[in-house]
C-alpha cells in the first residue's frame, strides 16, 4: 500500500432520511426530500467542512410501502446540476442505473455536469436491484435482467461511456475566428461500438472537462459487484459494519484490482456511516433510542420487504425464527439479503429481530465527537477504509458532524483544512486519465 494521505469524506443528501419513520421526529423537516433550499444549505455546509463530495442515491421503483424519502425526491443529475451553481469546490456524485438507460444519454449528462461544475462530477453506477423497475421502462418483471446479466450489461455500458468521454482530445477545439477553424478533425474520434447490448456510433457531443472524465463510483458488494468495482471503480460506497468486515472487503477489492493490473491506491474505498453524536455517550444513545422508537414493527416489516422485491413479511409469525424464503432476494439486493440471511441463521434471530435490526440499525459510530473521531481514525489506520460517506441518521446529523467531528480530524492531521484542488479527482487523489487517442498518438511518435 502507498503512503496514506488524509481521510476522504462524502455527505449523502437524503431528504427526510433513510429511516422509514424519521420524518416524524420533532426536529425533522417533513418536505426535506424536495426542498431545494435545504439541499443548497447542506451542500454549502459540507463544502464549509471541506468534504470531498455530496452524494445523491436513487432508485427507479416505488410502492406504497417505500420509505417516505423514496416517494417524492429529486432526480440526481438534475439536483446536482442546480447544486453546481451554488458551490465551487465540492464534488457532485449522482446515482444512475445502467439497466434502465442508454449510455449515450448518460455519458452526455455526466459530461455536461462535469463541464458545468468545472470537473467536479461523479457517477455512482448501479444496476437497479428491484425487478419492479422494469414496469416503468416498458418491460415485464420477467424481463428484468438477472443479477449476473445486470453486471454484464454494466460492463459493456462502461466501455461505451468511457469511450464516448474520449471523443474529443483536450486541444481539439481550436476556435480560431481568423482562419475559420472551429475544431481539428484529427482530434475528434468516433467510437463505432457494436457489442452484445449496445450499438453506439459517437462521437459524443461534448468535450472532456478539466478532470478528464467524471469519477466512477460503485455500490454493490456481491462477487460480481466486487469484480465490477475492481475493474471500473475510482471510488466505492460500501456498507460494512465492523472494522474486521470492512478490512476484509477493502483487502479483497484492492487485491482484485491489483490482479487486473490496476494501482490499488487509485480506488478510494468509503463505507457509508450514519453517526450519532452527543455531548456524552448517554446523550448519543438517547438520540438513537428516540429515532429508533419511531419505527413500528409494521413499518420495519415494510422496510425489510423492499430488499426482497417488496415481499410481504407480515404473513409470518413475528417471534418465530426468520422464515425460510429460499432464494428470494438473490436477484435484487444480493449482497444485503445474503448478509441478513446469514445473521438470522448464525445468531438464531426471529423475524422481529431481523426487521428491527435492518430498519433501525444502531450506528457503529455513536458517542461524543472525540469517540466518533477515534473510531474513524481507527478504521482508517487499520486499512479498513480510505474515507467515509456520512449520512444524517438524525436531524442535523450532517451539521453536527461538520461542526464537531471535522475540527477534531483536522487537529489530528487526518483531514484537510483547505481544499488543495478544485476537481473531484483532485480531492480524491486520483490522476486525470489521459485521452486514449492522445496517449496512442504520443506512443507512436515517441
Ligand atoms: C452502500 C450501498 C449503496 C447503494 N446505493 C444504491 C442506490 O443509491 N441506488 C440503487 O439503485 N442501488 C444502490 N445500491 C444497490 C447496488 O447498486 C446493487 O444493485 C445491489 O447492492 C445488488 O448488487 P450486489 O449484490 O452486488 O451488492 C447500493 C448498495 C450498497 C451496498
Amino acid at each position: 500500500m502507498g503512503a496514506k494521505k488524509n481521510i476522504k469524506l462524502g455527505a449523502i443528501l437524503h431528504g427526510v432520511g433513510g429511516n422509514i419513520s424519521g420524518w416524524r421526529h420533532p426536529d425533522a423537516i417533513t418536505d426535506a426530500s424536495v426542498n431545494f433550499e435545504l439541499y443548497k444549505k447542506w451542500t454549502q455546509k459540507a463544502e464549509e467542512g471541506k468534504f470531498d463530495f455530496v452524494f445523491i442515491a436513487d432508485g427507479l421503483y416505488i410502492t406504497e410501502k417505500s420509505i417516505p424519502h423514496f416517494l417524492n425526491r429529486f432526480e440526481p443529475v438534475t439536483i446536482l446540476s442546480a447544486l453546481a451553481g451554488i458551490s465551487s469546490k465540492i464534488g457532485l456524485v449522482g446515482t444512475l442505473s445502467t439497466s434502465y438507460s442508454e449510455p449515450f444519454t448518460v455519458a452526455r449528462q455526466f459530461a455536461s455536469l462535469d463541464m458545468i461544475s468545472h470537473g467536479r462530477a461523479g457517477w455512482n453506477v448501479v444496476t437497479s436491484p428491484l425487478e419492479g423497475s422494469a414496469l416503468n421502462y416498458g418491460k415485464t418483471k420477467q424481463q428484468h435482467p438477472s443479477h449476473p446479466e445486470r453486471y454484464k450489461i454494466a460492463d459493456e455500458y462502461l466501455e461505451v461511456a468511457t469511450g464516448l468521454w474520449d471523443s474529443w482530445e483536450d486541444d481539439a477545439f481550436v476556435r480560431d475566428k481568423e482562419s475559420g477553424v472551429f475544431f481539428d478533425p484529427s482530434k475528434m474520434h468516433t467510437l463505432n461500438h457494436k457489442g452484445e447490448y449496445f450499438s453506439v456510433k459517437g462521437p459524443l457531443n461534448i468535450a472532456r472537462s478539466k478532470q478528464g472524465q467524471p469519477v466512477i463510483f460503485q455500490a454493490g458488494a456481491s462477487e460480481s459487484g466486487k469484480n465490477f468495482a475492481a475493474k471500473w471503480a475510482n471510488a466505492i460506497f460500501t456498507g460494512q459494519e465492523t472494522t474486521e468486515e470492512a478490512k476484509q472487503y477493502y483487502d479483497d477489492v484492492k487485491g482484485r484490482a491489483k490482479a487486473l493490473g490496476r494501482n490499488p491506491d487509485e480506488i478510494v474505498i468509503m463505507p457509508g456511516i450514519g453517526p450519532i453524536i452527543g455531548r456524552t455517550q448517554e446523550e448519543a444513545e438517547r438520540k438513537y433510542e428516540e429515532i429508533a422508537g419511531l419505527v413500528s414493527i409494521d413499518k420495519a416489516l415494510d422496510f425489510l420487504g423492499r430488499f426482497y422485491e417488496h415481499h410481504d413479511f407480515s404473513q409470518y409469525p413475528l417471534d418465530a425464527p426468520f422464515p425460510d424464503i429460499g432464494d428470494l432476494g438473490s436477484n435484487s439486493f444480493q449482497s444485503a439479503t445474503d448478509k441478513m440471511k446469514a445473521w438470522a441463521k448464525q445468531e438464531g434471530l426471529t423475524l422481529r429481530q431481523v426487521a428491527l435490526r435492518v430498519a433501525t440499525p444502531k450506528p457503529t459510530f455513536i458517542g461524543t465527537p472525540e469517540a466518533v473521531a477515534d473510531k474513524l481514525q481507527a478504521w482508517f489506520e487499520a486499512g479498513a477504509a480510505d474515507g467515509f460517506i456520512v449520512s444524517s441518521a438524525v436531524p442535523r446529523g450532517l451539521e453536527e458532524f461538520v461542526d464537531l467531528v471535522v475540527p477534531i480530524l483536522q487537529q489530528r492531521g487526518l483531514f484537510r483544512k483547505e481544499y488543495e484542488s478544485d476537481t473531484l479527482r483532485g480531492h480524491l487523489g486520483l490522476p486525470v486519465p489521459e485521452n486514449r487517442y492522445a496517449q496512442k498518438r504520443k506512443a507512436v511518435t515517441q
